[in-house]
């Protein structure tokens, strides 16, 4: 009997742990269908067609996406909702993201900066615009995060550090990644009962673009917990099929070598009421960024 496809959702897929990931699963016995969210759908099309993947078996689609444009987010949300028609998401993985500086005024006359934005806001306007289907669906939402969310010491400083234009000295990459954290654990109290929400790192992975437009964090090649490209999509696929959930719901965050990490070192990140703060409903995002008529 042929095995049933499973569908994935997917930002940040078209290079880097993403795009390895893909790669890994196109080559499984596991029928795929793919629905991405490319910047460049051309150059990204022209990447996975020399995977030679089997057609007959997967399918992949690209669609646009600027994550720091809120604009196409919605456009990139209606066509994979339209692509998917009565289908379900098996799997969404929110994966995209740049490690930048936060001084450049934020992109399309937004307050925020554009690491804030493809970083967390986006990706959670995404999830909101594709409720429905996923609650339909009991997805699993992957959410890519990192283990510099334990760099954040004192969220107070966050609003003002993820502002476009922020001279701050503290690195901007762990605070988008720490708010990333707490949309991450909104969405697992507001999807309660329907759909699981889990929290991957990947580990340490020089060997990636992360760093390329930023001299505030560089990943070093010969640092002892480096891993390989390779090894770290492995570590995102193992958040896709771990059944091993934690009964404690504030435990969603899986280590790259596999544990459930203890809650306390994400203590900060389990303030309901910092959670609420970074975690903005539909409206208001749309309201803020200029997406009403
Ligand atoms: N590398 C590490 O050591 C490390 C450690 C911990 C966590 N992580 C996390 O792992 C994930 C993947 O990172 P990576 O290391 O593989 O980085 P990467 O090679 O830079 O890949 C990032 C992906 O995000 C996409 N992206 C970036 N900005 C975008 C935008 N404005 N609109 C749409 N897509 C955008 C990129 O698209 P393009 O192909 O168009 O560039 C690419 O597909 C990230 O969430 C990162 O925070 C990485």
């Amino acid at each position: 009997m042929a095995t049933i496809a499973k569908t994935i959702v997917a930002t940040g897929a078209t290079s880097g742990l993403g795009f390895e990931l893909v790669k890994q699963l196109l080559a499984q016995t596991q029928p795929y269908k793919f629905i991405l969210g490319a910047r460049d759908t051309k150059t990204a099309q022209a990447a996975f067609d020399k995977l030679n993947y089997d057609s007959s078996k997967h399918s992949l689609t690209l669609f646009p996406l600027e994550l720091s444009n809120l604009k196409t987010v919605k456009a990139f949300s209606q066509q994979v909702l339209d692509k998917l028609g009565q289908d379900k998401i098996d799997y969404l993985l929110l994966n995209a993201a740049i490690g930048k500086n936060a001084e450049q005024p934020g992109p399309f006359g937004s307050k925020w900066s554009e690491p804030y934005i493809v970083n967390h806001l986006s990706q959670h306007y995404l999830v909101h615009l594709l409720r429905e289907k996923l609650e339909a669906s009991q997805s699993r939402i992957v959410v890519v995060s990192s283990g510099a969310v334990r760099l954040v010491d004192d969220p107070k400083y966050l609003e003002d550090d993820l502002k476009g234009g922020s001279k701050t000295e503290r690195s901007v990459y762990p605070a988008t990644k720490f708010v990333q954290l707490l949309g991450a654990h909104w969405w697992r109290r507001q999807l309660k009962g329907k759909c699981t929400v889990v929290a991957v790192s990947p580990g340490l992975i020089p060997h990636t673009n992360l760093s390329r437009n930023s001299d505030q964090f560089q990943l070093h090649a010969n640092h002892p917990d480096a891993k390989t490209v390779p090894e770290g999509a492995q570590s995102i696929y193992r958040a896709f099929v771990r059944d091993d959930l934690p009964e404690d719901p504030d435990q969603i965050f899986l280590t790259s070598w596999g544990e459930w990490w203890p809650k306390d070192v994400y203590g900060l990140s389990l303030d309901k009421t910092l959670q609420d703060k970074w975690s903005p409903s539909k409206d208001e995002i749309e309201r803020e960024e200029g997406l009403t008529a």
